[in-house]
C-alpha cells in the first residue's frame, strides 16, 4: 500500500515526483506529499490530506525547488489521514526526511525510547521514529556515511519498509532500502529514480533494477546507484528486468476512467495469454520449470489468494478438479497463515493466485507453504514482482497494468491461465488426450469475440443499474461456478459503489439469507443454460414470490427468465461451461462501475481501498 518515489539528478525533481506519485495513486490516496533538497542542502517539503490533485495545487504555489527529492502517496496505517501524518516525515533536526511504505512493528518501543533520549516526535505515524533512529546513527556511529545510517536506523526495525531518505548534509544524495515492501530503482542519463513499482519508471527507462530485502541502495545526481547488500557487501549485478510495456499502458486514454479502459480489455488480454500457448506437444507452459513426471506426481493442490483472486481460485478448483482430476483447497492467504493444522501430501503443489505479485497475505503464504516442503508456483500479472521471484516457476498473464483498484480484466486472465494449468497437468497425469486438450484450447480462442458481444451488450448493464440506485443492500445469487461470478460481481459491486451485497450460492439462500428479501430487494441471479439451470430458476421464484426485483445473468435465447426477470443482462451461448464465469462476470463489472458512477463515486480510488494491499 502507498506509493514511494525518489529521483536524484540535473532536473528539478518536484514535476517528476508529482508525475510519479500520480501513477502510482492507485496504491494509496488519503494523503500526499513531496520533499526535495536543493543543491546548496536546503530542504523544502510539501504535503497534505487527500489527492495529489490537491498537493499538485499546494506545490504550484510553494514551488519547492531541488534536483534531488522523494515522494509519497499514503495509505494510512498509524494515524489518521491528516496533513501533520502525511509522509515525508523528518527527524528532530529538519535534516533528514524519510518516506516510507509498510508498517513499524515495533514502532512503540522505539518511540519510547527515542523520547527518553529526548527526541520529539509531530505526527501519529509509526514511520516518524524512521528520520530520528537515522539522525541517532548519523550523529553517531554512521557519522558522515548516510547509507550506513539508514541501514543501521532500518536494523532497529521490525515489519515492513520500503524507503527513501534524502538529508540536508548530503544533497544530491538519495539513499533507499526495503524489506517486504516493493522498491525498484533505474538509472538513465538524467539521473537516478527509485519508485514502489514500474508503473512511473516507464516514462524514463524500460530498464529497472530489483532491490532484495535489507539491500541498500544509494542513488547519485549522475545516475550511479551503488548497492549493498545486508553484510554490506557491494551488490555487482542485482537483477534487473526490462517493463514489457510503455507508458501509454498506463495512461487512460479515451477511456473517462481506468475501470472502464480495463474492462473493454479483457479480449485483448485473452488474445495475449493464449499466444502461443498451443505446441505440438500440449500446452506450453515452460515457465513452471516442471517435467511432464514432476506434473503428473502432484496428487494435491492448494491454491492461496485473497480478494478477486481468492474467486479466481474457486473457478480454477472446478477446472483442475474436472479436467486433471487433481483435488484442490482454495485458501484464503490470510486466513491459510494461521492455520496450524493445514495438512499437505508429499506432492502437494502450491499456487498462489496474485495479481500485484505483493499481496503481504499471499507471500506469507507462499514462504510458509514453501516451508512445509511443497513447490510454489504463481500466477501474476506483474513482471518481476515479489511473488514471481520467490516462487519456483510464475505464469504471467500479461494483462497490462492494472490501475483501477477493483480488479476486472487481471480476473478473466488468471482464469484463463489456471485453465491452460489445467490442460497442462491434465495432459501430464494422462487424464486427458492431446486431442481433448486441443480441442478445449481452441474453444478457448472463442473467448475474445464471446467477451467482445458482452461488452456491446453494455447498455444492458446501464440500464438495471437504475434499479440499484436508491438502494441500500442487495444479494447475489448463482449456483457452482456461478456462484463465484455471483461472489466476484457482489465484490465489485460493495467495493465501488458502497453499496451491501450479499452473493451466496442459489440453493443456500432459503437457509437465512431470504429473510433480507422485500418489497423491490435487488436480486442478482446468474442464472445461464447449464445443468443447474432449472434449480436457479426456482429460486428466482422464490425470491420473486417475495417481491424482489431480479436482475438475472442469462444465455440467449432463455424465454423463461426474460419473463420472469424485471431486467436480463445477456450472454452469448459458450462452447463450454467453463467459459461462462469469463464473460457472465463482464457484466457484473459493468453493472457495478454504472452504479458507483450513478451514486456519484470515484470507481477507480474507493475509499478506504488500494490496489496493492501490503500489510497483513
Ligand atoms: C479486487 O477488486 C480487490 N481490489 C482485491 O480484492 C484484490 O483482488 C486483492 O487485494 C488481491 O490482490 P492481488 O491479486 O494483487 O493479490
Ligand atoms: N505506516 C505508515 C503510515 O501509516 C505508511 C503507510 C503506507 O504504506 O502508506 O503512515
Amino acid at each position: 500500500m502507498c506509493g514511494v518515489v525518489g529521483y536524484t539528478g540535473i532536473n528539478q525533481a518536484a514535476p517528476w515526483l508529482l508525475d510519479g506519485l500520480q501513477t502510482l495513486e492507485y496504491r494509496g490516496y488519503d494523503s500526499a506529499g513531496i520533499q526535495v533538497v536543493s543543491p546548496s542542502g536546503n530542504l523544502h517539503g510539501v504535503k497534505c490530506a487527500g489527492r495529489v490533485a490537491t498537493l499538485r495545487e499546494r506545490a504550484a504555489s510553494a514551488n519547492p525547488v531541488g534536483t534531488c527529492g522523494i515522494g509519497h502517496t499514503r495509505w494510512a496505517t498509524h494515524g489518521a489521514p491528516t496533513d501533520r501524518n502525511a509522509h515525508p516525515h523528518l527527524d528532530g533536526t529538519g535534516r533528514i526526511a524519510v518516506v516510507h511504505n509498510g508498517i513499524i512493528e515495533n514502532f512503540q518501543e522505539l518511540r519510547r525510547e527515542l523520547m527518553a533520549a529526548g527526541h520529539t516526535f509531530a505526527s501519529d505515524t509509526d514511520t516518524e521514529v524512521i528520520p530520528h533512529l537515522i539522525q541517532e546513527a548519523l550523529d553517531g556511529p554512521a557519522k558522515g556515511d548516510l547509507a550506513l545510517a539508514v541501514r543501521n536506523a532500518a536494523d532497529r526495525l521490525e515489519g515492513s519498509w520500503a524507503l527513501g531518505v534524502i538529508c540536508a548534509d548530503f544533497p544530491g544524495t538519495l539513499v533507499c532500502t526495503r524489506n517486504g515492501s516493493p522498491l525498484v530503482v533505474a538509472t538513465t542519463e538524467d539521473g537516478a529514480y527509485a519508485a514502489s513499482d514500474v508503473m512511473p519508471l516507464a516514462s524514463v527507462t524500460s530498464h529497472v533494477l530489483q532491490l532484495n530485502d535489507y539491500d541498500v541502495a544509494t542513488l547519485r545526481a549522475d545516475g550511479s546507484i551503488e548497492i549493498r547488500d545486508r553484510n554490506w557487501r557491494p551488490v555487482e549485478s542485482p537483477s534487473s528486468f526490462d517493463i514489457d510495456w510503455d507508458a501509454s499502458a498506463a495512461k487512460m486514454g479515451g477511456y473517462s476512467d481506468f475501470m472502464a479502459k480495463e474492462i473493454g480489455e479483457q479480449p485483448e488480454a485473452i488474445e495475449r495469454l493464449l499466444a502461443g500457448r498451443l505446441g505440438e506437444h500440449g500446452i506450453e507452459l515452460d515457465e513452471l520449470s516442471l517435467s511432464r513426471e514432476e506434473l503428473a506426481a502432484i496428487d494435491k493442490i492448494v491454491i492461496i489468494a485473497c480478494g478477486t483472486s481468492y474467486h479466481v481460485g474457486l473457478v480454477a478448483k472446478t477446472a483442475i478438479e474436472r479436467w486433471a482430476k487433481v483435488p484442490v483447497d482454495v485458501e484464503y492467504a490470510s486466513e491459510f497463515n494461521y492455520n496450524e493444522d493445514y495438512l499437505v501430501t508429499d506432492h502437494t503443489m502450491c499456487l498462489v493466485i496474485t495479481q500485484s505479485g505483493e499481496t503481504a497475505d499471499t507471500l506469507s503464504a507462499a514462504r510458509r507453504m514453501r516451508g512445509m516442503g511443497c513447490n510454489v508456483f504463481a500466477i501474476t500479472n506483474v513482471l518481476g514482482s515479489t511473488a514471481a521471484r520467490e516462487a519456483d516457476g510464475a505464469l504471467y498473464i500479461q494483462a497490462g497494468p492494472e490501475i483501477a483498484v477493483a480488479s476486472t480484466k487481471a480476473y478473466t486472465a488468471q482464469m484463463v491461465a489456471s485453465y491452460l494449468l489445467a490442460l497442462r497437468l491434465a495432459l501430464a497425469n494422462g487424464k486427458m488426450t492431446l486431442a481433448e486438450v486441443q480441442k478445449h484450447f481452441h474453444e478457448f480462442e472463442q473467448l475474445p469475440d464471446l467477451m467482445r458481444e458482452v461488452l456491446s451488450r453494455r447498455w444492458q448493464d446501464k440500464q438495471a443499474a437504475a434499479r440499484f440506485r436508491d438502494k441500500t443492500s442487495s444479494l447475489f445469487l448463482g449456483r457452482n461456478v456461478s456462484a463465484t461470478t455471483a461472489y466476484e460481481g457482489a465484490l465489485k459491486l460493495k467495493e465501488i459503489s458502497y453499496l451491501h451485497a450479499e452473493a451466496y450460492p442459489s440453493g443456500e439462500m432459503k437457509h437465512g439469507p431470504i429473510s433480507l428479501i422485500e418489497s423491490g430487494f435487488p436480486v442478482v441471479a446468474v442464472v445461464p443454460a447449464d445443468h443447474v439451470h432449472d434449480k436457479t430458476v426456482s429460486n428466482i421464484q422464490e425470491c420473486l414470490a417475495r417481491g424482489a426485483v431480479v436482475v438475472a445473468v442469462a444465455t440467449d435465447g432463455d424465454e423463461k427468465v426474460a419473463k420472469m426477470c424485471q431486467e436480463v443482462l445477456w450472454i452469448p451461448q459458450c462452447p463450454d461451461q467453463l467459459l461462462v464465469p469469463a464473460i457472465s462476470v463482464i457484466h457484473l463489472q459493468m453493472l457495478a462501475r454504472y452504479v458507483a458512477r450513478d451514486r456519484g463515486y470515484d470507481v477507480d480510488k474507493p475509499r478506504n481501498l488500494a490496489k496493492s494491499v501490503t500489510v497483513e
